[in-house]
């Protein structure tokens, strides 16, 4: 019989907390009100994360303890829904990490485009939050591919668990401190593929947002897609305990094609079980290549 969310949250609740801590129950409350209100399942996210997360709103409504915002919680749909955006907060730049793109982009993507035999290209960033990394992507591609792009059936997917970061996405309208780096190192990007929008934004062109598809999944139950030559999952792996990494990588060695790629965050590395499916190409950069 499957674990539902609810009693995984409730075994969970049993299991790890130290029960003459007040605060270490009101945060377990505070998980359970959380996985009763929404989709979301922290069963392997690291506490530590979790936390943290939380702390953001409790300092933004000056508060001091677990327990009073717990309290705060209660009947309170609008601090909840708050609270579930500020946990799968997202973070995210276009060409965040620049020296990864450029590498991807000379190394890996240059190759890619001189395979003439190539037919398809398949792309597909796991938790792409509002949407920067694909377009980013996306901008990658355009500029490696040329026109080459013209004779490949292009299939770039971003995915996110985040309703609220996918309609971000979806709009493709970005403050330009978003696009910080991207307008310091490519200034004729700017005008390249994105328009003015209102006061200090810029809309991402319909030329870019064509090749690029946004949907709503969860990397850890939903279906994942196949047949990828290249998966991004940058800062994600971060807030998942190692026994969740270790099942994503399975999955995501499942996923991609022969030799396919996989990206992970600066801070994120594969160990253990990992490095017999995937060998590393770019420490520096977190690339890996499947075995
Ligand atoms: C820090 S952002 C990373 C954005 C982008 N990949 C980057 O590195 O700039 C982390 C994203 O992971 C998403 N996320 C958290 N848990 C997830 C899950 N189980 N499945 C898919 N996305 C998830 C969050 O909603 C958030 O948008």
């Amino acid at each position: 019989m499957q674990t539902t969310s609810w009693q995984k949250g409730t075994l969970r609740f049993l299991e790890n907390y130290n029960p003459s801590d007040p605060e270490e129950i009101s945060f377990r409350l505070i998980l359970r009100k959380i996985e009763k209100g929404s989709t979301l399942d922290f069963t392997s996210y690291k506490d530590k994360c979790l936390k943290r997360r939380i702390r953001v709103r409790l300092r933004s409504l000056e508060i001091d303890s677990f327990t009073e915002y717990f309290e705060l919680l209660q009947n309170n749909e609008k601090e909840l829904k708050e609270l579930i955006d500020t946990i799968t907060i997202n973070v995210t730049q276009f060409f965040r990490d620049l020296t990864t793109f450029q590498f991807l982009m000379e190394n890996i993507m240059q190759v890619m485009c001189e395979d003439k035999a190539r037919e398809t290209l398949r792309i597909w960033s796991a938790a792409c939050a509002s949407g920067e990394e694909v377009y980013t992507i996306a901008i990658a591609i355009m500029e490696v591919f040329g026109r080459r792009l013209e004779k490949l059936k292009v299939d770039l997917i971003g995915t996110d668990i985040d309703d609220k970061s996918l309609e971000l996405a979806n709009a493709g309208v970005y403050p330009s401190k978003n696009l910080r780096v991207l307008a310091e190192n490519y200034p004729s990007y700017l005008e390249k593929y994105f328009v003015p929008s209102g006061k200090d934004n810029f809309k991402i062109k319909d030329s870019v947002r064509r090749i690029v598809q946004f949907k709503k999944r969860d990397v850890i139950k939903d279906p994942h897609y196949l047949n990828m030559d290249i998966i991004f999952c940058r800062n994600l792996f971060i807030y998942f305990e190692k026994s969740l990494q270790e099942r994503i990588l399975n999955r995501f060695h499942e996923d991609l094609l022969p030799n396919g790629y996989l990206v992970l965050g600066k801070v994120e590395t594969i160990l253990g079980m990992g490095e017999k499916l995937f060998k590393s190409i770019s420490v520096k950069e977190r690339v890996y290549q499947k075995i």
